[in-house]
C-alpha cells in the first residue's frame, strides 16, 4: 500500500538517540504528493517533535493548505497500530480537514483507520482564527 510505504520512508528519517523509537508520518495530497514527517528528539526531552506534528508543520511551511490534504498515515514498531499522543491529536484536529482518513499502522502490518474527530472528541477550537 503506497501510503504505508511512504510512512515507512518517512520513519527512516527519525532522529531518536534517546528513545530509539522511530515514528514516521506521511501525508498524501490530492495531487499525489507525499509530505513526510519523523520524530525529532532533543537532549532537552520536552522539545521533542513527534512525527505527526513534524509532517503537518512541514506541509504548512511549504505553502500547502488543509484543502490539499487527502489522507495521513503514521507508522512505528509498536505492539499495535501506533496511537498519536494527545498533543498531536489536538494539532491534527485543527490542521487536517474534517473527516480526513487517518491510517494508524505498525511495522508488523497491523492497521486501523480513523478520523480527527474520532481521535479527539470535544477538541478545543478557538472561534477567532489566526490570519483573519
Ligand atoms: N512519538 C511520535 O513521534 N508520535 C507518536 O504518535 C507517539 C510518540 C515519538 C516521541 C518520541 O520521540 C518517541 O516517539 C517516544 O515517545
Amino acid at each position: 500500500m503506497k501510503q504505508i510505504d511512504e510512512a515507512i520512508k518517512a520513519r527512516e528519517k527519525a532522529y531518536v538517540p534517546y528513545s530509539k523509537f522511530k515514528v514516521g508520518a506521511a501525508i498524501e495530497l490530492k495531487d499525489g504528493t507525499y509530505i513526510h514527517g519523523a520524530n525529532i528528539e532533543n537532549a532537552s526531552f520536552g522539545l521533542t517533535n513527534c512525527a505527526e506534528r513534524s509532517a503537518l508543520y512541514s506541509l504548512y511551511s511549504q505553502g500547502y493548505q488543509k484543502e490539499d490534504i487527502k489522507s495521513m498515515t503514521i507508522i512505528a514498531n509498536d505492539h499495535g497500530p501506533v496511537s498519536p499522543c494527545g498533543a498531536c491529536r489536538q494539532v491534527m484536529h485543527e490542521l487536517l480537514p474534517k473527516g480526513t482518513k487517518i491510517i494508524l499502522a505498525n511495522t508488523q502490518g497491523k492497521t486501523l483507520e480513523t478520523t480527527p474527530d474520532e481521535l479527539l472528541p470535544y477538541a478545543f477550537i478557538l472561534d477567532e482564527k489566526p490570519n483573519e
